[in-house]
């Protein structure tokens, strides 16, 4: 029988967690062992009662470990977690790798092989196990409640006898999985939804949701679906044309990312010097570096009477929702290592070969070992 340990997470502000009992059950039934840490699900409303009617044991940290060979987590093990962990054990989450390569090669040289949640391949039989995008959902929802929240205009048209008042100008950048899902919020809040992103592709979803688009003379489709980084002339002809754009806007919602890399910036200083008083940007890029140059993780700074709202770890706020989406493609990845109780990894198969972070004593990413100049 396969031992899964699921460790309370450690990191700060972190409410999530990575199995729900609703998913626990269905390991179980299928022959699993399930040991659940103490008050790991405390901050997604779960007691450790509700793991224990769904057939796990609820453990101390000592015993958790012991004999797992399966561990499912949402942020990477902090060191001492790591320590207690027998080699060969698979380790399943976001691990960040390119933010802490000394981590990974920690884990390499203990014998762990971790699976990266964030570089599962974006093919249609890994959507189900899309941690990244199911997450990216909630941050997209959430940025815009906050930037409706945050903002001094209301969202939608109102006629009233006070006078009619116009929709908000939302700008959303970067129209990815959260994008959309932010451009869908400000739309039911009635919105004026401008999106701009430089996949062709993007600006297709973004009219199906009812917004508007920018349309700039780039197009930078990278590998996998993603967007490369724009090379040094196409920058300066994005910010030049971006600098029309957006001193006209109420609400800029940013969103774009270059996996692995630090975030491009979109909206520099000047552009902000630009905006009127009382326009809010809310940064959803702000924990790989920004897009907004003025952005500071984890605060709020103000310019020129513009407020620039750099929030991290969003998801882990709507902790329910997150952690059940989670739960959900945590299990459907443990059907490739699990196969009738068993554990029966296929670490050829595209997926598990494409987020396999460490195996077997080595960094088998090519990237981290390039971080780590190896
Ligand atoms: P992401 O989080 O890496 O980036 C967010 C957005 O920023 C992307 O749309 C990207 O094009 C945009 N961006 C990057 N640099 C930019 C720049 N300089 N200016 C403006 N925009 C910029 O992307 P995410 O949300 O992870 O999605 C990436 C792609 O993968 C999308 O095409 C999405 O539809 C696709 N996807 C496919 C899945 C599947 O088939 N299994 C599952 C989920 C996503």
């Amino acid at each position: 029988m396969v031992i899964v340990a699921v460790p309370k997470e450690t990191l700060p502000g972190e409410q999530r967690v990575a199995l729900v009992p609703e998913v626990v059950a269905r390991l179980v039934r299928e022959g699993c062992v399930v040991r659940v840490e103490q008050g790991a699900g405390a901050g997604a409303y779960h007691a450790d009662a509700a793991y224990q009617s769904a057939g796990a044991e609820v453990v101390g940290l000592e015993a958790l470990f012991q004999g797992a060979q399966v561990v499912f987590a949402v942020q990477p093990l902090e060191g001492d977690r790591l320590s207690r962990l027998a080699p060969g054990t698979i380790v399943a989450g976001f691990m960040q790798a390119h933010r802490d390569p000394a981590r990974v090669k920690r884990m390499a040289e203990a014998g762990i092989s971790s699976l990266a949640l964030e570089l599962i391949p974006r093919i249609t039989r890994a959507q189900s196990m899309d941690a990244l995008s199911s997450q990216a959902t909630v941050a997209g929802y959430l940025g815009a409640l906050m930037a409706a929240e945050r903002s001094s205009r209301f969202f939608p048209m109102l006629t009233t006898a006070a006078g009619t008042i116009r929709p908000a100008k939302v700008l959303v950048m970067g129209v990815g999985v959260a994008g959309l899902q932010a451009i869908a919020t400000a739309r039911r809040l009635g919105a004026n939804v401008i999106a701009y992103d430089v996949r062709k592709a993007a600006a297709e979803q973004a009219l199906s949701l009812g917004a508007k688009v920018l349309e700039l003379p780039i197009s930078a489709e990278g590998e996998g679906g993603y967007a490369r980084e724009l090379t040094e002339e196409e920058k300066k002809i994005q910010t030049e044309a971006l600098a029309k754009e957006v001193g006209g806007m109420d609400v800029v919602i940013t969103t774009a990312q270059i996996p692995g890399r630090k975030a491009p910036v979109l909206v520099t200083a000047a552009m902000v010097a630009r905006m009127s008083p009382g326009t809010v940007v809310v940064d959803l890029a702000a924990e790989s570096g920004g897009n907004c140059e003025l952005t500071k993780p984890g605060e709020t700074v103000e310019h020129h009477g513009v407020r620039i709202h750099g929030p991290v770890n969003l998801a882990s706020a709507l902790s329910v929702h997150a952690s059940e989406m989670y739960a959900k493609n945590l299990y459907n990845l443990s059907k490739l290592l699990i196969k009738q109780g068993a554990l029966e990894p296929d670490w050829t198969d595209e997926i598990l070969a494409g987020a396999l972070l460490t195996h077997q004593g080595v960094i088998t990413h090519a990237p981290t070992r390039a971080l780590l100049g190896g």
